[in-house]
């Protein structure tokens, strides 16, 4: 189809969206026999039901006109193909030969020599992970290591702390991990408390190894080894980067034997399958690694594979655009009741905000439709305490995705139920919602006009109006295999979205600006420096506060 044809799906699918307004789901699921079938699906492990959205059939039939006007599966295919769909960095985004099992399909994504690279930086992590995992690597003082301190940020941190804690019924019983990613020196103080040089062992992690948290953070380590009596000599022992700048790592001192690299097509955000993901293999073990990025795969073939009306990432992409446009400023809410995936909500903001946050298409004009929700959230079932209420009485109307694992064993205490419980029970009242008539017998069965009136009243602030979206996705359990689906589920969604809007989903401008001004800004914090004259006169005003303040300190 030609670009007219996009245009024309869009001009449709917005249509639609706007005439959506009295949908209600629940007749949805009354009147659509096919509903069930079309919206809900498994994949790779997961369950995933989509079917609780103000989405009428005939509007997911103009998404699907949509996707297949973008070229949603030539996109996907260059992708793997190793193609630069980075386009503004011309870069190849190749995650998925991360996870390609040895000798399939690695050779075929990604061309020469990407394979034997990838499984041999494996190699070296499962030598590595192995060897500090049973005790065999020591310390400066000869002892084994018990800590392990990870300095990085953004995709540098976010991923692999998700996946230690994801994996936490697989973590090694003597290894403790820290992770260290805000440049405020308080955060370097609390990841090293109470911690002893001679059993820490330092993960520097960092992309481009120039980022300014990490690399003052790393410095910071290295005097507190230094100061702890690991010298330069033995710093090998405790402190190893992962990077895919080897000539920086190499000038911060690091020699190559220390140094786990990662290579450009690799983006931050989709980094935990490559090197970044060490401390996860550390935690875990090279074989639950392995599972993940076996599920990550599985994921994968999905993705390549199914059709677009029955492909995960491809209905879950779909849904999030029809709720941008039908429910104009929604956002998307996160929910996942589970403990160990308490951090997924950060990692998807990254993954989604930083990849989709774009406002111009590949041909740099202005995209017409509005781009990446803002994505928020937290572990059920505390966040029933804090922001559910909005949830189900709020003026907005904000889809929720409920991230549920089944839990295992029995629990003297029923907490397993109690918390499998709440995600049905919440998921329930989003759609169905109450009427408020059910007040308390005081307020509504008086018999004088004043206390009827005053249960009209009650009725009113209790009722909730349902009909709010919500999607599902179930793992029959939380291992290693379904967590890797799970992200690679939500890593692929982001692509389609971003082909869908034309975008770069692979590249991160906006955020440059901001360090580079720092940069500049902090220099002019020293008191001795002149201001310059051309500085603009409220930020003057604001610098000569600080530094008064600083003064007063003395
Ligand atoms: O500031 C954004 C960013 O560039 C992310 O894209 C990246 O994950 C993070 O910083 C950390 O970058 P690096 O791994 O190069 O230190």
């Amino acid at each position: 189809m030609n670009d007219d044809g996009r245009s024309e799906a869009w001009r449709e699918v917005a249509r639609r969206a706007r005439a959506s307004g009295g949908i209600r789901i629940a007749s949805l699921l009354r009147d659509e026999p096919a509903r069930a079938q079309r919206l809900s699906l498994d994949a790779a492990g997961l369950h995933l039901d989509l079917t609780r959205h103000r989405l009428p059939g005939e509007a997911l039939d103009a998404l699907l006109a949509l996707a297949r006007a973008s070229s949603l599966e030539s996109r996907r295919d260059a992708m793997y193909a190793g193609e630069e769909v980075n386009f503004t960095e011309q870069r190849p985004a190749l995650h998925v030969a991360l996870r390609a099992p040895a000798g399939a399909a690695a050779g075929a994504i990604a061309g020469e020599g990407i394979a034997a690279e990838v499984a041999a930086t494996l190699d070296r992590m499962d030598r590595f992970s192995e060897a500090v995992r049973s005790g065999e690597w020591r310390g400066a003082t000869g002892q084994p290591i018990s800590h392990v301190v990870h300095i990085g940020i953004g995709g540098s941190h976010l991923g692999p702390q998700l996946a230690c804690e994801a994996l936490i019924d697989h973590a090694h019983p003597r290894l403790r991990f820290r992770f260290l990613s805000n440049v405020d020196p308080r955060a370097f103080d609390r990841a090293v408390n109470g911690l002893d040089p001679a059993t820490t062992l330092a993960i520097v992690a960092s992309k481009s190894w120039h980022t300014l948290e990490t690399a003052r953070n790393a410095q910071a380590l290295r005097r507190w080894f230094a100061a702890g009596g690991i010298g330069h000599g033995d710093l090998h022992r405790h402190l190893v980067g992962i990077t895919a700048n080897l000539e920086a790592a190499r000038a911060f001192g690091l020699a190559p034997e220390s140094i786990f690299p990662f290579r450009d097509w690799v983006g931050g955000r989709y980094s935990l399958w490559s090197a970044i993901g060490l401390p996860a293999m550390l935690s875990a073990g090279p074989q639950r690694f392995r599972a993940m990025l076996a599920g990550a795969h599985a994921m994968d073939r999905h993705f390549a594979e199914a059709p677009l009306a029955a492909n995960a990432p491809v209905l879950l992409a779909l849904v999030s655009l029809w709720n941008t446009l039908a429910l104009p400023g929604a956002t998307e809410v996160v929910v996942p009741y589970s403990d160990a995936l308490r951090s997924l909500t950060a990692w998807l903001q990254q993954l989604q905000m930083e990849s989709n946050g774009k406002r111009v298409g590949r041909d740099g004009a202005a995209v017409a439709w509005p781009t990446a929700p803002v994505v928020w959230g937290g572990p059920g079932t505390d966040v029933q305490h804090s922001f559910f209420q909005a949830l189900h009485q709020g003026t907005g109307v904000h889809p929720v995705e409920f991230i549920v694992a089944v839990p295992s064993g029995p629990d003297p205490e029923g907490r397993g139920d109690a918390l499998l419980a709440s995600a049905l029970g919440q998921r329930e009242a989003l759609l169905h919602g109450r009427s408020g008539n059910d007040a308390p017998a005081a307020a509504q069965g008086a018999p004088d006009a004043a206390a009827g009136h005053a249960a009209a009243w009650l009725a009113a602030h209790r009722a909730c109006p349902g009909n709010r979206p919500s999607s599902l996705i179930l793992l029959d359990r939380l291992d290693a295999e379904r967590f890797g689906a799970l992200l690679a589920l939500y890593e692929h969604k982001t692509a389609a979205l971003g082909w869908l809007w034309d975008i770069d989903s692979f590249d991160q401008w906006g955020v440059e600006l901001g360090k580079q001004l720092a940069g500049e800004i902090e220099p002019l914090l020293d008191a001795a420096r002149e201001l310059p004259a051309q500085l603009a006169p409220d930020l003057r005003a604001l610098l000569e506060r600080i530094r008064a303040t600083r003064a007063s300190r003395g």
